[in-house]
């Protein structure tokens, strides 16, 4: 199992990797991004898995089981990475679920059910703006008409950058999730709750609600030496003051000593972008996610009534368009505690990362993650880390849910 799953994440590792950072950039419909597809497509073909491909760009691999006419199991994750992401946020998910299968061949296991591996597409969001926007579409959690109008940074659209990249668009509900009765995510962690319980891997109890908001503040653009600092509306200012506000409420929400909220501007475009020139228009994305989606909402209200308040005084003006709100998910209990119990008791924990799971668990989809330590708990960054030891584990624990699920 040890060879299989190396040689498989050996054939990933270079694949959009900055010689730079070590960081990837394996954004949807890129070149690193359909290199990481095509390895995929292989390795189906390599385990003689049946490829289905929806028109959300999302693929599944089937192992056919013995009885077509009960509910599928899916597992998998994610090939997209954030902008210089780290190695194990997704494809951890996807090199797992075929060493799995693997594993459970050499156990010789027969599934009654219909297994499948499955790499959904932009989870991250990082080209489109939507996180876990194949799955969301497949799920019927996202409105296709909203989906076409996406552009990219370059103004690209959703449809004409798969069909550059050679796919056939067809947006919306997914045939791929229809029989699915149960889906099963392995991932790594992102957090070191694991690392202070000892133990490698656990399960996920929920996802903290969370949300993107796009801020456009505008003003005057004018010279930088020729305007007194008294006539100047400059939404940098506004911006700035407003990113300081975002990161003291959120540190002010404390709950028994451990923080429940968490808020960062990750993300600005600047107009003109000019060093000798006041800008005319700053755009700041915040992300923000809460314990609760009252306190969310609370947050977010928050962070826009300061910079309200400050662009008053700067002349300047502030809209907030919320991008993609995800309502906190809670994990089908029963499927959790099951797995959980596999091993002997394994740690169930809470997450603030989004992910495909948690698209499916809302969609009424009975879903489970399984986390795998990160031994310094970094994650969305070259630093991103699992041991090949733990990684091993999870395949196995990964094997046995399976198992269990697919009997
Ligand atoms: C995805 O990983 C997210 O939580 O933004
Ligand atoms: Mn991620
Ligand atoms: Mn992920």
């Amino acid at each position: 199992m040890i060879d299989g799953f190396e040689q498989m994440w050996a054939a990933l590792a270079p694949v959009g990797r900055s010689a730079s950072s070590g960081g990837y950039f394996r954004q949807p419909f890129g070149s690193a991004e359909r290199e990481c597809h095509a390895w995929f497509l292989e390795q189906c073909a390599a385990r003689g898995l049946r490829v289905e491909q929806d028109g959300n760009a999302n693929t599944v691999g089937w192992w056919d089981g013995s009885d077509p006419s009960l509910p599928r199991v899916l597992t998998g994750s994610h090939l997209d990475s954030v902008l210089d992401g780290g190695a194990y946020d997704g494809p951890l998910g996807v090199v797992s679920a075929f060493a799995a299968i693997d594993l459970l061949r050499e156990r010789c296991v027969v599934p009654s059910r219909t297994v499948g591996v499955a790499a959904f597409a932009e989870e991250e969001g990082s080209r489109f703006s939507i996180a876990c926007l194949g799955s969301q579409l497949a799920a019927g959690a996202l409105d296709p008409e909203r989906a076409r109008a996406l552009t990219d940074r370059d103004g690209v659209r959703l449809e004409d950058a798969m069909l550059a990249a050679g796919l056939e668009p067809e947006l919306g509900p997914s045939p791929l999730l229809r029989d699915v009765g149960c889906y099963l995510e392995l991932h790594v962690e992102q957090g070191r709750d694991l690392v202070h319980r000892e133990v490698p891997v656990g399960l996920a109890s929920a996802i903290w609600p969370h949300g993107r908001y796009r801020f456009d503040f505008t003003g005057e653009a004018n010279h930088a030496g020729a305007t007194a600092m008294a006539d100047r509306h400059d939404p940098m200012l506004t911006y700035a003051m407003t990113a300081l506000a975002a990161n003291k409420q959120a540190r002010l929400l404390t709950d028994g000593g451990s923080d429940t909220g968490r808020a960062t501007f990750g993300r600005i475009e600047v107009s003109p972008n000019a060093t000798n020139a006041v800008p005319d228009r700053v755009t700041g994305w915040l992300d923000a996610r809460c314990e609760s989606d009252a306190t969310l909402a609370q947050l977010v209200a928050a962070v826009e009534k300061q910079g309200q308040e400050r662009a008053t005084r700067d002349g300047t003006a502030l809209t907030v368009t919320a991008e993609s709100v995800a309502p906190a998910v809670h994990f089908d209990a029963t499927l959790t505690a099951r797995l959980a119990a596999l091993g002997g008791g394994r740690p169930v924990i809470p997450t603030a990362a989004g992910h495909d799971a948690g698209v499916l668990a809302t969609a009424g989809i009975p879903s489970a993650m399984l986390f795998v330590r990160n031994p310094t708990g970094v994650s969305h960054s070259p630093a991103e880390h699992a041991g090949i030891d733990d990684c091993l584990t999870g395949v196995e624990v990964l094997a046995d849910a399976l198992a269990e699920l697919a009997r």
